[in-house]
């Protein structure tokens, strides 16, 4: 890669639109990833997390399209790029694991020839330079004995090691992005903290950028150089991760971080929980879609949805910005908002 090509952002995505027949569910998201950075994609279940990283690479499920916008990768924009384009891209440009490995890997074919097929379809490698390489992986992914466990079937493996069989896929032909959407959620707390370790790893050795979804506020502080935090569909605010651990602006930024650290639970399930279904309420309503739920809410914030406005900060691209119609208003009453 020369040193022009370093200057843009691994991936774009400008103004995301995504939705169903009967609904918008990303309404127009745009954040930017850089060379060997990590992103966090932060927000609570059903905000539009895992729509924005399938559109990435077209692999939404079968009823819903991206509605608008460009995802740039590589100078293309893969909204629109051919199926054989992106064929190319997917697993060498760019690749993804998801939740649980299980339903990603083939129940009757072993891992070797699994891991063997995505090598010889983006490298043209011999069966037995294949295989080399696929024993190579195994390796680097953690996984002892790798002559043998090349010969077994995903159920020997458990759930732990069939996420480093991902891992080993996902990395197979040196991608420059990888998507990782909650790669640790169905495994236990011990298995998961290693799989983040090795993904950690992994991006810095083969200087990877990752888009890494969560719900762990933890992992971001511990994993993430940039955060943008979802909000039914929109990005309520995005930030290098010291600047928005020192001082969320986003009164739901607040809600969440209160709640991570545990001294303000309460915050969380009084002010997040008790509007049940605002998420997909939220969809119909004029105004910012917090406002049900806020704390500081006031008039204006049921007019529009708010825009997301540069703040400054952010020594990574894409500076500190939030949409938020009460920001100047509510400036320095942060810690009153924190306690409840
Ligand atoms: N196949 C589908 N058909 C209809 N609506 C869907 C479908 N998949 C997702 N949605 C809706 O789109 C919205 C965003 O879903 P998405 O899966 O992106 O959420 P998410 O942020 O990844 O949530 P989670 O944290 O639970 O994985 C949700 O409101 C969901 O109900
Ligand atoms: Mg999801």
């Amino acid at each position: 890669m020369n040193s022009s090509q370093r200057r843009h952002p691994v991936l774009e995505v400008l103004d995301l639109k995504v939705g169903f027949p009967q609904s918008t569910a990303v309404h127009g998201i745009t954040f930017a990833i850089e060379h060997g950075k990590t992103m966090a994609l932060v927000g609570e279940s059903g905000c539009g997390k895992s729509l924005t990283a399938f559109s990435i690479l077209r692999l939404l499920p079968p009823t819903a399209a991206i509605l608008g916008g460009q995802v740039v990768f590589d100078g293309q924009d893969l909204a629109t790029v051919s199926a054989r384009e992106l064929r190319r891209i997917r697993g060498k440009g760019i690749s993804i694991i998801l939740q649980e490995p299980m339903t990603s890997l083939n129940p009757v074919l072993t891992i070797g020839t699994q891991i063997c097929e995505i090598i010889r379809r983006h490298e043209g490698l011999s069966r037995a330079k294949a295989k080399a390489r696929a024993l190579e992986l195994l390796d680097l992914v953690g996984i002892a004995e790798p002559q043998r466990r090349f010969d077994q079937f995903p159920h020997h493996f458990s759930g732990g090691m069939r996420q480093r069989v991902m891992i080993a896929i996902a990395v197979a032909c040196n991608p420059q992005l990888l998507i990782a959407d909650e790669p640790t959620t169905a495994l236990d707390v011990t298995i998961q903290a290693q799989v983040m370790e090795l993904l950690n790893t992994l991006r810095r050795q083969l200087s990877m950028a990752m888009l890494l979804i969560t719900h762990d506020l933890g992992a971001v502080a511990q994993w993430a150089d940039r955060v943008a935090v979802m909000y039914a569909g929109r990005i309520v605010e995005q930030a290098d991760v010291a600047e928005f651990f020192s001082d969320p602006k986003h009164p739901y930024s607040q809600g969440l971080l209160a709640s991570s650290v545990g001294e303000d639970a309460h915050y969380t399930e009084r002010r997040l929980t008790e509007i049940k279904g605002s998420i997909a309420s939220a969809a119909g309503a004029t105004g910012c879609a917090f406002a049900p739920r806020c704390p500081k809410v006031a008039a204006a914030c049921h007019r529009a949805p708010p825009a997301l406005e540069v703040i400054g900060g952010g020594i990574i691209r894409g500076g500190w910005s939030v949409a938020c119609c009460q920001l100047h208003a509510t400036e320095g009453h942060h810690d009153a908002v924190a306690v409840g």
